[in-house]
Formats: C-alpha cells, sequence, structure tokens
C-alpha cells in the first residue's frame, strides 16, 4: 500500500505556505484595555470571570486569557474539560478556572489534580469529586449552581441549600461559590431577569441562616453587568465586554470598550457583469445594471453567516459594499460598482473598521439574524488567527501590520 503521508520533497523544503485566504486580527492591547477598564467599573474586592469558552468566542483561548489575567481578570470559565486541558495542561496557566460544565465523574481525579473549580450541581459528581479529594489527599473545589430560571444547569432552588449541605459535608469538598445564569439578561423586559435575581438572593439567604458560607456569589453576564448595579455581587462573568463588544440590550452604562478583533480577506476576482446576470445558487441577485462584482475567497464554511445573503455589507477602500446573491462555502460576491478603482488583492474588512467606517458584530448579527455572541464564535479553522499588540511600537521584524501569517 502507498504511504501518501511522505516527508517533504526537494520542491518542498524550505518553501512558505501561500498566504491565507482570510484572517482575523487580534489585538491583545485591547484586550487588557477591556479587562482593565471592567475591573475599574466593578470596583474594588469584586472577581471579574473572563469567559474564554469556545475558543474565547473565536479570538483563541490561551493567548485571550493570557491578556486578561495580565490585565488583572481573577479567573478563566471555560465550558468544558477539554477547554480547561487546554489552558491548564497546554499553556500551563495556574490561574482559577472555573468549569461551567457539570462534569463528569470519571474525570474526578483529574479535576482534583489539575485545582479546576468545578460546577457542582449533581450527586454523581460531589460524590466522585469527594472520593478523589480523599484518595489524593487535596481538596476539591466546587461552585454550586442555582437554576433560577434559565432551564439548563443546575439545582431548583428549593433543593439548593439541602444541597450545600450535602457538599460542605463531603469529605474533601470545599464549597467555594454559588451561582445562576440569566435567561433574558439583554430583553426589554427587566422583569424576568429581576425575577430570577430575587430567587439567587433567596437561596444565599437560606444557605446563611443554614449556617453555609456560600463563597463567591456570581450571576451577571456581561449585559446583567452594564445594566443590573444590584445584580454585580461578589463578581461577574463576562464574555463578550472582555473582547469589546457591547451586548445588544437597552438600558446599560457606558463603558468605553475596544474592539478586539478585525476579521479580513482579500478581493480574489472582478469582474464586469452586464444588467440581468445571475449571481450565485438559487439566482436570488439579479444584476439591473452593469455591476463591478467582487469576489471574496471565504464562505459560509469559515463561519461567515449564510443567513446574511443579500443583506449584509463588506468594507473596500473605506467605502460600504453590498453582499449580492447567497454566500456559498468557500466564496462570496460583492457589488463593488461604488469603488471603480477596485483591484484584485484589495484588503476587504468583513468585521472591524476601515476608514471612517466600521462593521460591528452586532450590525453582522442584526444582518444574520442571530446573536452577537455567535457571529466571532463561528468563524472557522481555515481563518488563520494573527496576533497585534497596538500599545507597542511595531516589530520590524514582522511584515506590515496585516500581514497575514
Ligand atoms: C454560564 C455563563 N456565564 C457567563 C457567560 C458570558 O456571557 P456574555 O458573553 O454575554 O458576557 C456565558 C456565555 O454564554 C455563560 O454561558
Amino acid at each position: 500500500m502507498t504511504d501518501h503521508r511522505r516527508s517533504h520533497t526537494k520542491e518542498e523544503q524550505g518553501l512558505r505556505r501561500p498566504s491565507s485566504h482570510s484572517w482575523v486580527e487580534i489585538d491583545l492591547a485591547s484586550i487588557r484595555h477591556n479587562v482593565r477598564t471592567i475591573k475599574q467599573f466593578l470596583g474594588p474586592g469584586r472577581h471579574l470571570w473572563a469567559v474564554v469558552k469556545a475558543n474565547a468566542y473565536g479570538h483563541g483561548a490561551v493567548a485571550t486569557a493570557a491578556a486578561a489575567l495580565e490585565a488583572g481578570a481573577d479567573g478563566l470559565a471555560v465550558s468544558c474539560l477539554n477547554e480547561a486541558a487546554e489552558l491548564r495542561m497546554d499553556a500551563g496557566i495556574r490561574a482559577p478556572l472555573l468549569v461551567l460544565a457539570p462534569g463528569e465523574p470519571r474525570a474526578a481525579a483529574w479535576i482534583v489534580r489539575l485545582d479546576i473549580l468545578q460546577t457542582a450541581c449533581y450527586d454523581a459528581m460531589v460524590e466522585a469529586l469527594s472520593r478523589a479529594a480523599q484518595r489524593l489527599d487535596k481538596p476539591a473545589r466546587v461552585h454550586l449552581k442555582v437554576d433560577t430560571g434559565m432551564g439548563r444547569l443546575g439545582l431548583r432552588p428549593e433543593r439548593a441549600a439541602e444541597f450545600a449541605r450535602f457538599i460542605t459535608e463531603a469529605p474533601g469538598l470545599r464549597l467555594e461559590g454559588v451561582f445562576s445564569h440569566l435567561a433574558t439578561a439583554e430583553s426589554d423586559d427587566p422583569a424576568y431577569a429581576q425575577l430570577q435575581f430575587e430567587r439567587f438572593d433567596t437561596v444565599v439567604r437560606e444557605l446563611s441562616a443554614a449556617g453555609i458560607a456560600p463563597g463567591l456569589r456570581h450571576l451577571a453576564n456581561s449585559a446583567a453587568t452594564l445594566r443590573f448595579p444590584a445584580m454585580l455581587l461578589d463578581g461577574v462573568r463576562a464574555g463578550l465586554l472582555v473582547y469589546g463588544i457591547r451586548p445588544d440590550a437597552p438600558g446599560l452604562a457606558p463603558l468605553d470598550l475596544r474592539p478586539a478583533m478585525t476579521w479580513k480577506t482579500r478581493l480574489s476576482f472582478l469582474h464586469r457583469l452586464p444588467p440581468g446576470c445571475c449571481v450565485s445558487y438559487g439566482c436570488t441577485y439579479v444584476t439591473e445594471r452593469e455591476c463591478l462584482v467582487g469576489v471574496l475567497p471565504l464562505g459560509y464554511a469559515d463561519g461567515y453567516p449564510r443567513r446574511a445573503s443579500n443583506r449584509s455589507r463588506v468594507l473596500l477602500r473605506g467605502r460600504m459594499c453590498p453582499v449580492i446573491g447567497v454566500v456559498c462555502m468557500d466564496h462570496l460576491m460583492i457589488d463593488a460598482s461604488a469603488v471603480p478603482d477596485a483591484e484584485v488583492d484589495d484588503e476587504v474588512i468583513l468585521l472591524g473598521r476601515q476608514g471612517n467606517s466600521a462593521i460591528t458584530p452586532n450590525q453582522l448579527a442584526e444582518w444574520a439574524g442571530t446573536v452577537v455572541h455567535e457571529v466571532p464564535t463561528v468563524i472557522g479553522h481555515r481563518v488563520k488567527h494573527v496576533y497585534l499588540d497596538r500599545e507597542q511600537p511595531p516589530d520590524p521584524g514582522r511584515g506590515p501590520e496585516g500581514e497575514p501569517p
């Protein structure tokens, strides 16, 4: 049988890969600025958990986590044990690391050994952590999750005090926090979020009445942080704000945020189509006049939302150009007629600023009919990450800013 994984040929040796068809630039100085700004807003003593799950919403977990910690984040929150492994084992990050998922009993020893803060919301997990803690002679640190109305993870409020007692009496376990998650922090009507807060407050009071110290109390995500001062409690779990994205919610306190991500590509092809020509699958767009059509070498395989077809815009030479026709897997088309001097290889902005114009993730989310969280998070693995640090002078060893890897 032929082995197709052969070593490099002579022609391949020393060759650089062709540049990336699309890339995101992540400005780590912006992440640090946002974290410092949030910390200042929270005031002394309140914890900021930087939520870096899902590869830091597409920004890159390790680099983002390191920047957030450097700027004063008190801990990191991730979704699952795999994400915790990437930060703790692969990157050697020693900061407090909260796993938001309910955990897996078979991973209990691993969790204890790596000093992970584990969400506790069911008996078998607590029992497994207790056994592992005793065996390893090391405490298992947990945050109790209460389901105050999200209907996803956590104990019903009426069971919380009894479960907290179970935790505190389990040998080797340490209850270090109690938390919940809001279902409607962004909604126009704040009533349901207030109800969840009241339920959470009642649980905390019940714990205190039972002589159980709840540890850190945390409830707010980014929107609630800027909207409901009473919900700041002992700390918040913020994702969007760390990335410089303003939640789409009414009544937010002002905060000087800097968007950390710019998503770029280059024009890969240009052609003039006469009136009456179809553009892309399904012929959902037909040119009404002569049209300078630009082709961009990325599509929904790269996380550009297909639902933004015929709705969104991109920036070319500082001008907004509409996306025309449906977004394909690997290509999307734009009407570049407003930029008659456009050339193949021109830089195009999908998210971010060019000249005096900008496209925010919120705007792209609206075009695509989705939530702002989804926009950076689903950017695909073909899109390279380029890390910049705009607080520092340009490194002469690196190519011009924005040069893809
Ligand atoms: C449990 C939990 N807490 C906090 C957050 C952070 O939310 P945001 O990015 O809106 O701040 C999330 C994100 O989905 C979450 O699932």
